[in-house]
């Protein structure tokens, strides 16, 4: 059956439906479609109906019109953001639009280094200067010896003991960071709390460090042959964001880029299932499991001594800046230590820190607002902030990760677009900044990941670097070799490759050469030079059952091959577990099965689900000879939701069912 109207689409097969449901009115289709959408969203999981007789769903089998990358190695199709194999699963009317100017009225701002309050705002609100009591305390970061710390040395903050009272309309501030709020001093809510807010003033004049960084540079620049400094390189890091997911939902910040000449790399590929492997291959130019012995043990190790790349740009002399919107996941702290010293000369976290204690949190992790500002509005104005202060007096490098934009859904990130749009054009127009605008890995888990298109998008994050207009003039081999690059297979090793490679540019008295002696790992290439036309996975860094060079064929799951194959996945996840924690799993059942044509030794792409828990996982199978062989980690691909603190890694947390 297929109806069709101009405000409705919704095509109903037998085996599928398909409505566009955001455009639901009271049409007589309306009705079939509500129904089966309850049926099929509220499931967690595809439901059965919706797996086609010989296993994956989605329209990609069949005729690909055309390639995002198709080299000798490499072949990943351009997919439809908008594929009608998803359209059920994108729950777009899910989260309501975050309004944080609408839900608090500001009373105070920053103007430089001064904090203002807003004598109308206040009025508006119905008080006066005489109705209310302000003040502010300052957030500091506190930090443990380096011989006696614990597990949450990177989370705490202090309070100044004085609140600093606010009674002129500007007052400066000799803070980082602070909290502000106004208690009322009349009826009907004497001494309650009526105000609250919070600020970074980043204050670089002020640290020791930075300022000798500014001298250094002044000095070197003052010889009139030689007065610019090099480059900022700024990373703008969203979590969870599929290339695809950018297209369906940041739509003014891609016109923002297409109209800057930014580049949008089509193959970027992930290199590690979560945040961290993902985060350190273009942090540290290593995998997870190189990076391990070289500065840690455990995950209760401080990563201090990780040779992360800002450590480069800190010798050469560049101001650096770590920003994170949420403190507990992020890059390097979710089920980690983080740092026990700030890694960076500018580190935002003690003010997330004190944001998450005080303001409403939109769930454990995460608030959308701060004041009337996005959380993410908050992390960009500090960027520009601090290279607004320094810009022409030193380069700053960026690492800047938000996650609470997708935490809750990655639909979410459309709430991001305007903000997002507008700090991108900011750093373009207004700075001398090549940037990365990127994410670490698509939809991992859920109703999309379990359908063919979701196959690719987990794999391929967005990623888009910006090379300003007077380096593509002095430098024109980089621009055309990242836009030859677009269309050729790239992941974060590569990105790492390439901020080393601007460095290199720029560190003309090689004071990043202790740095590139001890640490610089062999993985990746520069973006601004050419990639190998027929550069495979496995040269870019890229696990088998990460690469999206070959997309498996269907195969029944009733197939001989294919269950043996699951039952050796099976024996792997069991050898693999502490049975005297967790309990022996078995096979409930093959979800779906694929075929990956390598020619030395075909791979079975294997969805099962195991017992107890109903975890889902997606496995690589390799057949050697009569072997089947399991070369990389699984993949769960449903969420965990019951907690697995019997064992104490990330990797066994998604595949134990605790006893
Ligand atoms: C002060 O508050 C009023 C009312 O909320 C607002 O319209 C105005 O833009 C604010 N002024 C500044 C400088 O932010
Ligand atoms: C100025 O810097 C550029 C690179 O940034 C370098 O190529 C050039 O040699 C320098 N000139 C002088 C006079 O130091
Ligand atoms: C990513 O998005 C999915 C789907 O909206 C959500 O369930 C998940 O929690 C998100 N993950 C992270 C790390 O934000
Ligand atoms: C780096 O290595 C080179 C070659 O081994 C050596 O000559 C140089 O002194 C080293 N530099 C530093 C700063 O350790
Ligand atoms: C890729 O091409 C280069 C040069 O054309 C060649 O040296 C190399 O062996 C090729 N690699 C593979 C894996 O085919
Ligand atoms: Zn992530």
């Amino acid at each position: 059956m297929t109806l069709r109207s101009r405000s409705l689409n919704c095509r109903c097969l037998c085996s599928r439906c398909i409505c566009s449901v955001r455009f639901l009115s009271a049409i007589s289709c309306g009705t079939i479609c509500i129904a089966l959408y309850l049926l099929l969203v509220k499931n967690t999981h595809v439901p059965e109906s919706l797996i086609s007789a010989n296993g994956i769903s989605g329209l990609l089998d069949d005729n690909i019109l055309k390639y995002a990358v198709e080299t000798s190695q490499c072949q990943i199709p351009e997919i439809n953001p908008w594929d009608p194999s998803i359209l059920n699963f994108l729950e777009p009317d899910r989260g309501f639009p975050i309004d944080c100017r609408a839900s608090h009225r500001s009373w105070t701002r920053i103007d430089g280094t001064e904090l203002v309050l807003n004598l109308t705002a206040i009025h508006e609100s119905g008080y006066s200067m005489t109705s209310i009591r302000c003040c502010y305390r300052t957030i500091e970061r506190v930090e443990q010896p380096l011989s006696d710390y614990d597990i949450n040395a990177d989370n705490y903050v202090k309070y100044s003991d004085k609140c600093h009272s606010l009674k002129k309309e500007r007052q400066k501030i000799d803070a980082d960071f602070i909290r502000v709020h106004c208690v009322a001093t009349t009826p009907p809510l004497l001494d309650d709390v009526v105000y609250r807010d919070f600020f970074a003033i980043p204050q670089s004049e002020s640290d020791r460090l930075v300022a000798k960084k500014i001298t250094e540079w002044n000095s070197k620049t003052k010889n009139p042959d030689n007065n610019t400094t090099p480059p900022n390189i700024v990373i703008v890091g969203i979590d969870n964001n599929s290339r695809m997911n950018s297209h369906r939902n940041l739509k003014k910040t891609l016109e923002q880029l297409r109209k800057m000449g930014a580049v949008e790399l089509l193959g970027y590929t992930k290199v590690g299932e979560n945040t961290f492997p993902n985060t350190v291959a273009f942090i540290s130019g290593y995998s997870e499991a190189e990076l391990m012995p070289i500065c840690y043990n455990t995950n209760a190790d401080p990563q201090d001594d990780c040779p992360y790349v800002w450590k480069a740009f800190d010798s050469a002399g560049y101001l650096t800046v770590a920003a994170e919107d949420t403190p507990y996941v992020g890059g390097f702290n979710y089920l980690k230590t983080g740092f026990l010293r700030k890694p960076c000369d500018f580190y935002l976290r003690p003010l997330m820190l004190a944001v998450l204690t005080y303001m409403p949190r939109a769930d454990y992790y995460h608030t959308d607002c701060i004041g009337s500002y996005m959380t993410e509005e908050v992390v960009f104005n500090y960027i520009l902030e601090i290279i607004k202060r320094v810009s022409g007096k030193a380069p700053v490098f960026v690492h800047s990760w938000l996650t609470s934009l997708a935490h809750h859904n990655y639909n979410n990130i459309r709430f991001g677009d305007d903000s997002i749009s507008t700090f991108i054009q900011s750093l373009g127009e207004t700075t001398n900044t090549i940037f990365f605008f990127m994410s670490d890995h698509g939809q991992r888990f859920g109703p999309i990941r379990e359908t063919s298109q979701g196959w690719y998008e987990d794999k391929l994050p967005t990623q888009w670097v910006y090379i300003p207009p007077k380096l593509r003039e002095q430098f024109p081999d980089w621009h055309s070799s990242l836009q030859e690059n677009a269309k050729k297979l790239t992941s974060h090793y590569d990105v790492y490759k390439t901020i080393l490679h601007v460095l290199k540019t720029y560190d003309l008295e090689n004071k990043a050469e202790e740095y590139y002696n001890r640490s610089i790992s062999q993985k990746g290439q520069s973006l601004f030079q050419p990639v190998m036309e027929n550069r495979s996975c496995d040269e870019a860094g890229i696990s088998v059952n990460l690469c999206a060079c070959s997309k498996p064929e269907p195969i029944s799951v009733d197939d001989d091959q294919v269950k043996a194959a699951a039952e050796s996945a099976l024996t792997y996840l069991t050898n693999s577990l502490p049975l005297d924690v967790c309990a022996k799993p078995t096979l409930g059942r093959i979800v779906r099965a694929g075929y990956i044509r390598v020619p030395s030794r075909p791979i079975y792409v294997i969805t099962m689900v195991t017992n107890p828990g109903d975890f889902l996982f997606e496995v690589n199978v390799e057949k050697e000879h009569d072997k089947f062989v399991i070369r990389t980690d699984l993949l769960r691909m449903n969420k965990i939701t019951r907690p697995a603190n019997c064992v104490s890694t990330n990797l066994l947390e998604r595949y134990c069912y605790c006893l």
